[in-house]
This record gives structure tokens, C-alpha cells and sequence, in this order.
């Protein structure tokens, strides 16, 4: 048994938690949109073709915005496909995914999708293979109430009030190669200047997004942020973050611990965005919206590539099956962004469905829940209200690539709207339990509510359409609170949610 303390006050805060933290991603890509939120012919499907059984998984997943459609797709998307009367709507080839693209669902259909899911939509403009015009022409698409072109064309197409999107991220990984329109950082600060200040001229209440580096490895970070900043600075309100982490080597110690990582890269790129706000000596603070982060098992991906008939209309394309220690990678990564809740106020898991993903579908058939589904949507629901400042002691373990590390990851959140405290934590030992002893300062008349528990014999067990219950929470007893402080105990290998209730 491992002894771990952790010390709570509730004068000591980090900040409000913005619920956009437990955003989604859903992209024009392998079985995400088509078969994925959308199947005509599904026996579920809804008036507008929508699968009502997936929709109802992602309001119990409870997922406050949703990025669409890309993702690499949007660096090559023409917009103007997906809008008006489907039967005219052109297919195409999406060069990103070499996949045909028919242009069924398009804008309106994502933002009627993401209204049927009490979700808003955060959408992606093309500064890859187009620019200013095309971003300036959506905006007022989607935005302006009538009277123009692009409105008055909105409206012929069946949609008379605005869709008043507010949050819009300009082009999406520019830094990269592999990108359509590919720019380097002078390039894309040019660009990404200029539209964000068209587009805060059709509609000064949107929220800009611009783009940071596709992930913290690559050769042009943390330049290309300094730059691009340098650049668009007061026209702008985030830049995105990216970051999938793998477990290629079967190394659980390491991965369990690739938290560290998203850590690091936050708060280097919370260092970069406040030098550039001394440099200009500037009031204005840019936030951080993490708009792409999860477990992808990219070797596999890098694999199977190859084998893929180029040109089909939504193939099976990076469906990770995601396993007990994945989950608890991503219990890691959510506490590690709610300990970041003052600067980073966007995140979007990547994806929602079927593409690397927490709900999975089969065409004409059942929906499930993968492992990492539940992490999430305890973290979504129960993640309400002011993280806590916790002062975390505990033993730590050999890693291969972090050197030492905690066993105990842990956040907790204090909820004065609802009287609730709440602890997620994870324990990281692959053979112990760990007694856990939490001192509540200035929290008194505490009542445990219930200790819900992540865990599996079998560190690799996931969920299938066979066995969709495989891998799921249930609830712990055995907790208790003596005076001002609570005793727990979290199993091995485990995901932990401690609900309680304040005295008055
Ligand atoms: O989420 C899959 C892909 O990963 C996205 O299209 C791209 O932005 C990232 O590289």
C-alpha cells in the first residue's frame, strides 16, 4: 500500500473552469461524419439523417463545443460545397485523407447536428488551398442576419436566423508539411493577421483561434508561436495546441506519465504568448485552446496507411480501440488541463466518433462506449465551478522517459453552485493500492457523496460491440471523513472520481 496526501484550501484557486475544456472534434475523415453522426439509412436515424442513438451518446458524454470539419480536410475545403440543395452539391476528393467526398453534410447540417446535441459549433476556415476571401465570405454566411449576399444566401438555403458562430480557428496546423497550402511562420502570420482582422470586421463578437505548432516536437517550435504572435497578437484571442501521445513500446510507466508532457508543452507556450504580451507591452492576455489532444496509436496508423484504396467514400481510418490504460491517460490529460483552467479555456478531445475516438458505431448496426468515454464525461459533468490549488505528496516511480513521477495524479474542484467538491484522481501503480488522506482547509460540513472507480483486471481490457461493458466505472465504498479529513483508497491502475457534498 502506498501512502499519498493531498492538501486543500478553498482560499488557494487556480481559476473557473471554462466548460469549452470538454470540447470535441469531429472532422470530414474516414467514418467520423459519414456512418459516424450521420447515416440516413440507419434504422435510428433522425429527420435530418442523423443517428439518433449516437446523438444520444454525446449529450450523455456532455460536450459543450464541437470543431468542425477539420482537421487536415479544411486546408483543401471549399465551403461553398457544403451548403444548398444536396442533390447539387459536387463531390470531390479530399487530398488530405485521399478519400471521396460527397459533400452531404456541410455547415448547416454540423450546426442543426450540434444544436440536436446541446453542443456548439467551433468552426475551422481554409488558409491552406484558399484565404481572407473565403473566411470573410463564411463568416457572413453563417453570421450576418440578412440583407447581403452571402446572407440572403443562407436563408434562401432554409436557415433564416443567424447561426451566430462564435468561436473560429484560422486554418488548422499550417506549421505543418503535410499540410495543403503549407506556409512557413512568416507566411502564416501574414495571412492569419489579415483574415482575423476581416473577420472581426463582419462580426466583432467572434473568437479567434490562430494557429500554434501541430505538436511540441516539431523542428520550428516554439518559434513559429513567437512569430505568428509577434504577428497577429491584438487581432487574435487563442492559439491551438496539439498533441496525441502512444504507448508504441508497451512501456506503461512511461506513458501513464505523457501528462508531463502536455504540461510542459502548456506552460511553455503560456511563456511564449506572456513574452510577446511584455514585448508589446500589451493588456491583452491570449488564452489556450487545446483543440486537438488524445491517445492515437500512431505506429499502427503509419502501418495501415498504405493499404488503404485511395478514393473511398468514408473507409475505416484510425479506429483505435482504446484500452484500460489508455483511459487513464486520459483521466491524466483532463486533470492536467482543469490544473491549467487559468490559461487554457479551450479543448477538444480528437475525435468524437469512430475516428480515434470515445463513441463508436457500427454502419447499419450498434453504438459503444469506448473506455475513454468515461473519464471524459465524468470530468464534463462533475468538473463544474473553481479548481483547487492542490498541494500533492506523494511517492514517486522509475520512467524510462520522465525520469521520476508521481504516482498520484490528482485536481479538485469546488462547486459553490451546486455545494460540491470533487476529487479525480489517478493512481499510477501498476501493483498498488494507494491510501489516499486529503486535509479539507476552510471546507467544513463535508459529506461524502460517492467514490466512482475506473479499473480492470487487465490493464489492456477495451470495449467491443460484443463486450461494450467490459471496461466501465462503478461505484466504490469504503471511503470516509474523519473531522476535516477524507480517507480513501484508489486501486492499482485506476481512474477515481470522489463526489461530496459542502455543509452549509
Ligand atoms: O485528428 C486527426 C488529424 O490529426 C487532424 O486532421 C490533424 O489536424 C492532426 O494532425
Amino acid at each position: 500500500m502506498i501512502n499519498a496526501r493531498l492538501t486543500l484550501d478553498r482560499d488557494f484557486t487556480i481559476d473557473e473552469v471554462d466548460q469549452r475544456i470538454f470540447g470535441s472534434f469531429v472532422e470530414h475523415m474516414g467514418r467520423a461524419v459519414y456512418s459516424g453522426i450521420y447515416e440516413p439509412e440507419h434504422g435510428k436515424a433522425d429527420d435530418m439523417g442523423f443517428r439518433r442513438d449516437v446523438i444520444d451518446l454525446v449529450r450523455e458524454l456532455r460536450v459543450p463545443i464541437v470543431r468542425y470539419p477539420g482537421g487536415n480536410f479544411v486546408s483543401g475545403y471549399n465551403w461553398e460545397d457544403g451548403v444548398g440543395p444536396v442533390e447539387k452539391r459536387p463531390k470531390r476528393l479530399d487530398l488530405a485523407w485521399k478519400s471521396l467526398e460527397p459533400n452531404l453534410v456541410g455547415t448547416n447540417e454540423f450546426v442543426e447536428w450540434a444544436k440536436r446535441v446541446d453542443s456548439e459549433p467551433m468552426l475551422a476556415v481554409n488558409l491552406g488551398t484558399r484565404g481572407i476571401d473565403a473566411a470573410r465570405n463564411l463568416l457572413e454566411y453563417c453570421n450576418h442576419a440578412s440583407g447581403t449576399y452571402w446572407s440572403d444566401l443562407r436563408r434562401s438555403h432554409g436557415y433564416d436566423d443567424p447561426h451566430g458562430v462564435k468561436v473560429w480557428c484560422l486554418g488548422n496546423e499550417m506549421d505543418g508539411p503535410w499540410q495543403m497550402g503549407h506556409k512557413t511562420a512568416e507566411e502564416y502570420a501574414r495571412v492569419a493577421h489579415e483574415t482575423a482582422k476581416m473577420m472581426k470586421l463582419v462580426d466583432p463578437k467572434v473568437e479567434l483561434v490562430v494557429c500554434g505548432s501541430s505538436n511540441a516536437h516539431m523542428p520550428t517550435f516554439p518559434e513559429w508561436e513567437a512569430r505568428v504572435l509577434e504577428e497577429c497578437y491584438e487581432h487574435v484571442d487563442y492559439i491551438s495546441l496539439h498533441s496525441y501521445y502512444e504507448n508504441a513500446d508497451d512501456d506503461t510507466g512511461s506513458f501513464l506519465a505523457r501528462s508531463l508532457d502536455m504540461d510542459k508543452f502548456i506552460r511553455s507556450v503560456v511563456a511564449i504568448c506572456d513574452y510577446i504580451k511584455a514585448k508589446k507591452r500589451s493588456n491583452r492576455t491570449i488564452h489556450l485552446s487545446f483543440d486537438e489532444w488524445n491517445v492515437w496509436n500512431h505506429s499502427r496508423w503509419n502501418r495501415e496507411k498504405g493499404e488503404i484504396e485511395p478514393w473511398s467514400f468514408a473507409p475505416s481510418l484510425i479506429e483505435d480501440a482504446y484500452t484500460l490504460q489508455d483511459a487513464l491517460l486520459v483521466g491524466c490529460l483532463l486533470i492536467t488541463l482543469l490544473n491549467h483552467a487559468d490559461r487554457v479555456k479551450i479543448a477538444c478531445q480528437a475525435q468524437l466518433v469512430n475516428v480515434i475516438a470515445p463513441i463508436m458505431t457500427e454502419k447499419g448496426g450498434a453504438a459503444w462506449r469506448q473506455t475513454i468515454f468515461y473519464p471524459f464525461h465524468h470530468a464534463s459533468r462533475y468538473g463544474t465551478g473553481t479548481v483547487l490549488r492542490s498541494a500533492i505528496h506523494c511517492p514517486v516511480y522509475d520512467t524510462r522517459d520522465f525520469g521520476p513521477v508521481p504516482l498520484l495524479e490528482a485536481t479538485a474542484i469546488l462547486d459553490s453552485s451546486n455545494g460540491e467538491l470533487t476529487i479525480f484522481a489517478v493512481n499510477r501503480s501498476q501493483s498498488d493500492e494507494l491510501s489516499l488522506e486529503c486535509e479539507l482547509r476552510a471546507i467544513s460540513g463535508v459529506r461524502i457523496l460517492e467514490h466512482i472507480v475506473l479499473d480492470h483486471g487487465d490493464r489492456k481490457a477495451i470495449n467491443t460491440k460484443e463486450n461494450p461493458d467490459n471496461v466501465k466505472p462503478h461505484n466504490a465504498n469504503g471511503g470516509k471523513l474523519d473531522k476535516n479529513t477524507l480517507h480513501v483508497t484508489l486501486p492499482r491502475l485506476s481512474w477515481n472520481v470522489i463526489r461530496m457534498a459542502l455543509g452549509s
